[in-house]
């Protein structure tokens, strides 16, 4: 038996559920929860829901409506780890101890905090303007709530590979003072993801105002559906199926037979108003059954209340032995515990400066070079290819003493413009760092 694979999900208790979440995000992780050899752990966000949302009566509602979603969507409490992260007291521990290890340099460049201070720049305020110090820690409450759990995978869209990152430089930074008590955990990218279109052809989105309500009641649904933009085409005339959101939607609904079925039906000129009604058919008989189990869930609380709780309980089993284990190993105990130190990292495991190699939610390919301690000495540039971004890095290892600095003008080998310094790091660390890969066959 080889153990399980224990998989971490947050969900962000913002916003109403729309048709584009369930198909991109709710039904995949809830058929990800059944996958056997899986320990699936799902949890409401709503610590980080409170960096945006300060409306308390917002907060809560929306905490209802989201774990009233999933559990009406078909998560199965007694099969997974579904809790609530307010409900985890070692969540907040965990992100004190992370903070004191994680660098300021590195948060100063997640894409959240970063977009905020390139908007307050542009309007030429000041660049922390608005910013609080929670939206500046997002990614370290992020760590905590994976490493609290040691989970080992994290499904996420592109624009969280960089939190994941993190979480893994704070945890190796944390393991590299106090010894090897955090999993580092590994992002999985989902490449596949449904997006649905919305009532106007873009992305479904909030942002956009196009979305249908997952559990819109039948009279709405179908006032949505019929308010979907289409060509003019005429009832009778040929439509072109694969150029119309309308049947994209059905699609992501519909058994193959019935994709089928509609794809020819649309060419052979049904009307763009029957193709609504068969929609609305499709749709409201999909999720007529869980919005059934959805208001019967809303009616009562108590139960929601109670599920969490057990979950609570479930999830603390776990993380309040870790945060005992790791308040020790910092050097919060008992004053009468033997004054140990943190384990000597092991000889032969006895680090080496490495390069990483990534790619990006631009889609370009990067590397950092990162130092035996793990801290991140150097941002490449984006380049086109893996192999590209490959052969930078041999030349740095053959030849990295040649490498310069120029003070706004970054790293430069040869007079290639290879990459920049992060925050605090002296080129002589990064030439120091470089040395241990001279004689190395590249
Ligand atoms: N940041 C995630 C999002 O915006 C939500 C989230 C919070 C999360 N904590 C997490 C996701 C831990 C995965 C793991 O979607």
């Amino acid at each position: 038996m080889t153990a399980p694979v224990r998989i971490l999900t947050g969900i962000t208790t913002s916003g109403t559920p729309h048709l584009g979440n369930y198909a991109g995000a709710i039904r995949p992780a809830i058929a990800a929860s059944r996958q056997p050899g899986t320990e699936s752990f799902y949890f409401l966000a709503d610590y980080h829901a409170l960096i945006k949302a300060q409306d308390p009566a917002r907060v809560q509602r929306s905490t209802l409506e989201i774990a009233a979603t999933w559990l009406a969507c078909g998560l199965d409490p007694d099969r997974v780890w579904f809790y609530r992260q307010s409900d985890i007291p070692e969540i907040p521990e965990l992100a004190w101890f992370l903070a004191c290890v994680a660098g300021k340099g590195l948060l100063n460049r997640a894409h959240a905090y970063k977009a905020a201070v390139d908007a307050n720049v542009a309007a030429g305020e000041d660049p922390d303007a608005g910013v609080s110090v929670g939206l500046y820690l997002y990614p370290v409450l992020m760590a905590a709530d994976i490493l609290a759990f040691r989970a080992q995978k994290v499904p996420v869209g592109r624009d969280q590979i960089q939190h994941i990152e993190m979480a893994r430089d704070f945890g190796q930074r944390f393991n590299h003072l106090y010894g090897e008590h955090l999993v580092l955990p590994e992002a999985v990218i989902e490449e596949q993801v449904a997006t649905l279109p919305g009532l106007d052809g873009r992305k479904m989105s909030k942002s956009y105002d196009n979305t249908i309500p997952l559990f819109a009641p039948p009279a709405q649904l179908k006032k949505l559906i019929a308010s979907i933009v289409t060509d003019s085409r005429a009832p009778g005339e040929p439509k072109d199926p694969d150029a119309s959101h309308l049947f994209t939607l059905y699609r992501a609904f519909a058994s193959e037979a019935q994709a089928a079925g509609m794809h020819a039906a649309l060419r052979g000129g049904l009307s763009w108003g029957e193709a609504k009604q068969a929609l609305f058919e499709l749709l409201d008989g999909h999720l007529a059954p869980m919005r059934e189990k959805y208001q019967a869930l809303m009616a009562r609380p108590a139960d929601i209340e109670a599920t969490l709780q057990a979950g609570a309980a479930k999830a603390r089993a776990i993380a309040t032995p870790l945060l005992r284990e790791l308040r020790a190993a910092v050097g919060l105990r008992p004053l009468t515990a033997a004054m140990v130190d943190a384990p000597k990292p092991k000889a032969a495991k006895a680090a080496q400066p490495s390069f990483k190699q990534y790619r990006e939610s631009d889609g370009r390919f990067y590397f950092k070079l990162v130092h035996a301690d793990g801290r991140v000495l150097v941002q490449s540039e984006g380049h086109a290819s893996p192999k590209e971004a490959g052969a930078l890095v041999a030349r740095l290892k053959a030849e990295g003493a040649a490498l310069v600095h120029e003070a706004g003008k970054g790293l430069h080998l040869a007079g290639v413009l290879v990459g920049r310094l992060e925050d605090g790091i002296e080129l002589a660390e990064v030439l120091e760092s470089l040395a241990a890969f001279a004689g190395d066959a590249a």
